[in-house]
């Protein structure tokens, strides 16, 4: 693969992206959900199967956010382990933990065989295994925290089935499963359009309201609804709450060629901080071992190349894969208390909900979503609100490490406003690429595109005014504070920030 190559996931080169014609003027719906992709879709879905009439609304295409970037395993084997979970949220909360991402692992199979999508849902088993270094007592004490968590059927084995290298010993996790996520997500589509319900994409939302009569609505359109959804996967409706509590994180994946049967079906982590994830996938052109890892901080590297190419060494010292097909990267939310937000709106705006803090469970976690708004939405009692209450308040020493932590890096990325400048002037600018200039002391973000014509916005995010940074793999400018993003030229692609970077004039 040509490193000029542009980043581009296995699902986006193998399904379409779904586009439906943009909402003009006023409407209304039971519930109006913001946001295309698992988890606004799948609480779109149900709602519509329990008879609710529900409008979609998103700013892009339906799957087209990080629905379109990950490697969707679907696992209950959770990545923050339930050893630390129980030590935030006891052994009743790592138990429900446990028994709502099993659950969102069977309804995703459940869904997908009732409405016949053909998105290559298969059971399989999850393996964990050691990074080098690390002490085998952590898969000790992880088997025996799984076990009182409720997850039957987990055991320590000498190695995992893979035959190129010898894992060590590992934890077995059964009943974990593996999709297509766009095929999935059109499915989906599909089912709501047939159940009645309505579909907008192109239509970026810049207002919500809660209250008896709830809202959302952008430039010529506006939905009034019994409930809203904010499903945008960091919320665009909560300026602080929320997005003190989780922080953001790029992740990058290849997908490479390896002989069909080289790799027994499974799913595969490792215990590295941040851990590396394996799985398989067919496609039209054989099968690909799909490697994720490397992660950092979103806008505090821009080191893609050098990240790819970590993991395919890692890859090849492991697995025998030949040519790298398909790279990319995606935006993960990381919760300090590793429990995503789902519920009430934190403000307290009535019929007002919220999804978000996915992590590497964003599948699952938006199953879940679908499934815990559903109820709240129709007021039936549901175990797992309490504990993905977006209210919540998580008191126990970790969590409260990491939300000091988390929040002083924000504080830091406020120097830049006043230093950051990764260029003198525009003629250093490449085409297809950006960065930051300084126009007096104002920051501002360049961008040339292929014709060699200069793009100017503020390179101050329209959220709370951190620096955004060129992420030169996709292409885009990404908030280091809450993990806003950006177009090349300014355009809103994930939230908190709703409205765009506005232009700046060229300079004198
Ligand atoms: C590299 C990578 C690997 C991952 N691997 C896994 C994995 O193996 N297993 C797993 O469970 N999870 C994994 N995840 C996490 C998971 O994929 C995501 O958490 C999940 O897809 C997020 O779904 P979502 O519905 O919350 O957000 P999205 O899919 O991002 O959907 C949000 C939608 O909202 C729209 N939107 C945003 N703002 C607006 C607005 N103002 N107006 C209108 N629309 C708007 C966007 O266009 C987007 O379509 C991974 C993530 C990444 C990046
Ligand atoms: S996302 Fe909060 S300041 Fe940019």
């Amino acid at each position: 693969m040509e490193s000029s190559e542009r980043s581009r996931s296995v699902w986006k080169a193998t399904a379409p992206l779904r586009q439906f014609a943009p909402l003009k003027g006023e409407t209304t719906a039971d519930v109006c959900v913001v946001g295309a992709g698992i988890a606004g879709m799948t609480t779109a879905y149900l709602l519509a199967k329990a008879g609710k009439r529900v409008l979609v609304l998103d700013g892009n295409a339906v799957g087209g956010g990080e629905t379109g970037q990950t490697t969707a395993h679907l696992s209950s084997a959770l990545d923050d382990r339930y050893d630390s979970i129980e030590q935030v949220f006891g052994q009743d909360g790592a138990r429900l933990a446990y028994e709502s991402h099993q659950a969102a692992i069977e309804r995703i199979g459940a869904i997908a065989a009732e409405e016949g999508i053909d998105c290559g849902y298969e059971r399989l088993d999850g393996y964990l295994f050691l990074a080098p270094g690390h002490s085998p007592d952590l898969l000790d004490d992880e088997l025996t925290a799984a076990r009182r968590a409720g997850f039957e059927g987990v055991e320590r084995l000498p190695r995992a089935p893979v035959t190129t290298f010898d894992t060590g010993p590992c934890l077995r996790f059964p009943r974990q499963a593996q999709l297509h996520p766009l095929k999935y997500l059109n499915g989906l589509a599909d089912a709501i359009v047939k159940l009645g319900g309505t579909i907008h994409t192109g239509s970026h939302v810049t207002e919500l309201e809660g209250g008896t009569r709830a809202r959302a609505g952008g430039a010529g359109f506006g939905v009034t609804a019994v409930a809203v959804v904010v499903a945008t996967n960091s919320p665009i409706s909560d300026l602080f709450s929320i997005h003190t509590k989780q922080e953001p994180y790029r992740s990058f994946v290849i997908a490479a060629k390896v002989a069909e049967q080289a790799v027994p079906r499974a799913l595969y982590w490792d215990t590295g901080d941040p851990y590396h994830y394996v799985r398989l996938q067919e496609t039209d052109g054989g099968t690909l071992l799909v490697v994720g890892g490397e992660d950092h901080k979103t806008g505090h590297e821009d080191d893609a190349e050098a990240r790819w190419a970590a993991l395919e060494a890692w890859t090849r010292e492991r697995f025998p894969i030949t040519s790298v097909e398909h790279r990319w990267s995606g935006q993960v939310m990381e919760p300090v208390d590793y429990m995503a937000f789902i519920g009430r709106d934190p403000n307290g705006q009535d019929n007002l909900y919220v999804a978000t803090g996915d992590s590497g469970h964003g599948m699952t976690h938006g199953t879940i979503a679908g499934m815990l708004l559903g109820d709240l939405i129709q007021a039936v009692p549901n175990p797992w609100t309490e504990l993905y209450d977006p209210a919540r308040k998580s008191l126990s020493p970790a969590p409260v490490k990491e939300f000091v932590k988390a929040n002083v890096d924000v504080a830091l990325q406020y120097a830049d406003v006043v230093l950051q400048k990764d260029a003198e002037s525009e003629d250093a600018i490449a085409p297809g690429t950006g960065a930051v200039l300084r126009h007096g002391t104002h920051p501002v973000a360049a961008f040339r595109d292929e014709q060699g014509v200069v793009h100017r916005c503020s390179a101050l995010c329209t959220h709370l005014k951190c620096v955004v940074q060129w992420n030169s793999a996709e292409r885009s400018w990404d908030c280091p504070c809450h993990g806003s993003r950006f177009s090349p030229t300014g355009e809103v692609l994930n939230g908190p920030a709703s409205a765009p970077l506005p232009p700046v004039e060229a300079p004198r």
